[in-house]
This record gives C-alpha cells, sequence and structure tokens, in this order.
C-alpha cells in the first residue's frame, strides 16, 4: 500500500474522501478481491497536494489536509486518454452524416471539405475551435489527448495546425499523409515529396508523432509503399510513428505499423489472422487502438475486440473525434459502445480508455492514479465505474480540478 507520513502533507494539500471505489489502474493494486483487474480501493481516499497525488488508501487511514472534499460515496477514475484525435479542423459535415444514414457509404472523399474550410479560418478561430473541443473532452473526464493535423495538406497549413494543437498538448502528430489534396491529384509523387519533405520539415518543431492514412480501399488515401515512404522519412527525421490501418477494409496497415514498431495502429476493424498474429507478437511495442464511434456513425461492422483481447493484443480505446467519420469527444460514449457493440467488460474498456491510451503514447504518468503521479482524478456521478457503460448517454463523469 503506498502511504506517507501524516507530517509529510503539506499546507494547502487536499484530501478527497468519500470514494465508494478509487479505480488506480495500478498494478500494485491490481488482483484484489474477486479478481480485480483494475487495482480498485474500496472506501478510500486521496491526497493532493500541488496537482500530484501525496498518498492513496483506506478513508479510515487518511491523513489530514487543509482542504477536504467529500465525495459522497461516489467512483473515481483516472481522468480518460484519448489518444487519437483530429480536433484541429473548421467547417461542418453534418449533411455528409445524413446522406451516410442513407445508405452513402464513407471514403474519406469529405476530408477535402473541411481541409477548404480549415485552410480559410484565421489562427484565432482554429485556436478558438480547439479549446472548445478540449473543454468538452474535460468536461467527460478526458485528461490527455493526442491531436492530429492533416486538415490542412499545405506546407502553412500542416505547421499552423500543429502549431495551435502545441497549445493544447504535447502529444501532437503530424498528417499530412491524410489524404493527397484535390489541386495535387494526379500529382501524387510531388504531393509526397512535399510531405517527407518541405512540410515534414516545417511541422517538425510542432510534432511528436507522425502518422499516415494507409488505406488502399480509399482513392484519396496511401497505398502500402507510399505510406512506408512517408513513416521512414518522419522516422529519420526523429516522429516516433502511428498508422491509421484497416479501416474500410482488409490492408497492409497493421503489417506495416508492426513492422516500423508503431507506437499504434489504429481503427483496424477488418483484420487477418496473420494481423492479429502480428499485434500478439508486437504487444509490447504496438497497442490496436479501436475507435468505436467510427462505426457507430459511419454504420460500419465494429472492430472484433474479442478476439483481440482473447489473444492477448495490447487494446487502447479512443475518440477519433473528428468531422467525417466520428464528431464525439466523448470516451464515456466509446466505453459503452465498446462494452455494448463490442463485448468488452465495463474493466476492460476503462482499463483500455486509461492505461490502453497511455500505452498507446507511450506515456508512463497517464491513465493511472499512483502516489507521485499527476492528479488525473475523474469522478463517476455513482458507486462504481460500470455506471460508465450502464448508464450510456447521460453526462456521468467530470474531472475533479483541484
Ligand atoms: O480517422 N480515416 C481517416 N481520417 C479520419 C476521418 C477524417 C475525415 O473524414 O474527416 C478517421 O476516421
Ligand atoms: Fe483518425
Amino acid at each position: 500500500m503506498n502511504s506517507v507520513e501524516q507530517d509529510e502533507i503539506g499546507s494547502g494539500a487536499t484530501v478527497v474522501v468519500g470514494i465508494a471505489e478509487l479505480v488506480t489502474c495500478e498494478e500494485a493494486f491490481v488482483g484484489g478481491r474477486g479478481g480485480d483487474s483494475l487495482g480498485i480501493v474500496r472506501d478510500a481516499a486521496v491526497v493532493v497536494e500541488g496537482g500530484r497525488i501525496a498518498w492513496i488508501g483506506p478513508a479510515s487511514r487518511a491523513p489530514a489536509a487543509e482542504n477536504r472534499i467529500d465525495l459522497g460515496g461516489r467512483a473515481v477514475v483516472p481522468g480518460f486518454v484519448d489518444s487519437h484525435s483530429h480536433l484541429v479542423f473548421a467547417g461542418d459535415r453534418s449533411a455528409e452524416f445524413s446522406a451516410r444514414m442513407t445508405g452513402i457509404p464513407y471514403d474519406g472523399g469529405g476530408i477535402a471539405t473541411t481541409m477548404s474550410a480549415t485552410r480559410a479560418a484565421d489562427d484565432q478561430t482554429l485556436r478558438g475551435l480547439v479549446a472548445s473541443r478540449i473543454s468538452e473532452m474535460r468536461r467527460q473526464g478526458t485528461t490527455t489527448v493526442e491531436i492530429k493535423g492533416g486538415y490542412g495538406l499545405t506546407v502553412e497549413d500542416e505547421a499552423r495546425s500543429l502549431r495551435v494543437a502545441r497549445e493544447f498538448t504535447t502529444e501532437t502528430t503530424y498528417l499530412g499523409a491524410h489524404v493527397v489534396p484535390p489541386e495535387a491529384r494526379g500529382e501524387r509523387t510531388a504531393y509526397i515529396d512535399l510531405v517527407t519533405g518541405p512540410m515534414l520539415e516545417a511541422c517538425l518543431p510542432h510534432a511528436k508523432w507522425a502518422d499516415v492514412f494507409c488505406e488502399p480501399n480509399s482513392p484519396h488515401a496511401f497505398t502500402d509503399e507510399e505510406s512506408r515512404e512517408i513513416l521512414g522519412a518522419c522516422a529519420a527525421a526523429g516522429l516516433a510513428l502511428r498508422v491509421h490501418g484497416n479501416q474500410l477494409g482488409p490492408g497492409p496497415g497493421v503489417r506495416l505499423a508492426v513492422e516500423l514498431e508503431a507506437a499504434s495502429v489504429d481503427h483496424c476493424t477488418y483484420l487477418s489472422d496473420e494481423d492479429v498474429d502480428l499485434l500478439v507478437q508486437a504487444a509490447d511495442t504496438t497497442t490496436a487502438t479501436l475507435l468505436p464511434g467510427v462505426e457507430f456513425s459511419t454504420r460500419s461492422p465494429y472492430p472484433d475486440a474479442r478476439r483481440l483481447l482473447d489473444a492477448g493484443v495490447s487494446v487502447a480505446l479512443a475518440t477519433d473525434c473528428n468531422p467525417g467519420t466520428c464528431y464525439s469527444s466523448s470516451m464515456p460514449f466509446m466505453i459503452a459502445l465498446a462494452v455494448r457493440e463490442m463485448r468488452m467488460t465495463p474493466a476492460e474498456a476503462l482499463w483500455a480508455a486509461t492505461r490502453g491510451g497511455a500505452k498507446a503514447l507511450r506515456r508512463n504518468d497517464a491513465g493511472r492514479l499512483s502516489v507521485g503521479g499527476p492528479a488525473d482524478l475523474a469522478v463517476i456521478d455513482g458507486p462504481s465505474h460500470e455506471h460508465l457503460a450502464y448508464r450510456p448517454g447521460v453526462p456521468v463523469v467530470r474531472t475533479l480540478e483541484l
């Protein structure tokens, strides 16, 4: 049990009590009563000091602190880690969504619509749009977010998208290879030269990651060979890798991600047995990030999460919040979909939305509650984490601002 002596708690600290169930997602606490896989401490207290957790343990042993918050028997979970989002965009594609609901399939072509609106928006407008989407996420329990570019698709517009994203998170991803923009159709090679040359150079100071929409099933996205070339150049420039793969049909995305030791391959909707085997072997390195809001919003079959979990693949859940395939910023909604539609247990879904996401971002500090770590506490308006899936569409989670 993590604990510190009472006299080590400094002034200005806050003790949070009335926690019926504290989900730590911390290995040290895992394996308790009933085979608990989430590291749950019951009737718990947490002491927070200077934005960090100073103490975790049973409320009966909690040290005194200057401030006290009583949550009245609610559950507390680690803030969600949304490891895949596209928040830097302007414009609206609700008409495309409506058309899709009447049967028109998604193929990535609508990205060009958002690209035009994003290019036309000034910096202040873009910044305001990202800020309001981030605040929407926080209100639903998300404390760590990854943000991709990919709606500028010129040197200046990609660099500016990432510059704006960097104002909100360190987890920024270069996605010049989202689609080939309309003005470059017929000149794919020249566009790829731009993405691997001047655009990469301009984006490098603002990016930690690089991603590519590797999808031979979309005429707008990139093939195996093109993706390999782009990711190779990005890795050589010092960026760590992520891949959009196997979203619209079977394809090379998973193989490529595993081969290039990407931290994550995202979507994973259409996988062969060989893809699953590769992901099992690469479980320490490459996480399969499932984005069930996309299947919901594009009316597509869900990925087979059970097949992945049962095989031993590392799985994360994220929103993919974007104007085309899933305009939802809600991690609780993704958890509810994962449980109801992908047969994940509530515990598996919560782990995937916290520690799974952190692993997909190679972050050791996020998605867990541990002494010395950040006080990323999310409070559920109910006694257990099951309420996340049990009460879909209800705003049951909030971050605790201390
Ligand atoms: O992750 N698949 C590629 N990119 C986004 C969708 C982008 C859009 O349609 O605007 C995704 O689903
Ligand atoms: Fe995406």
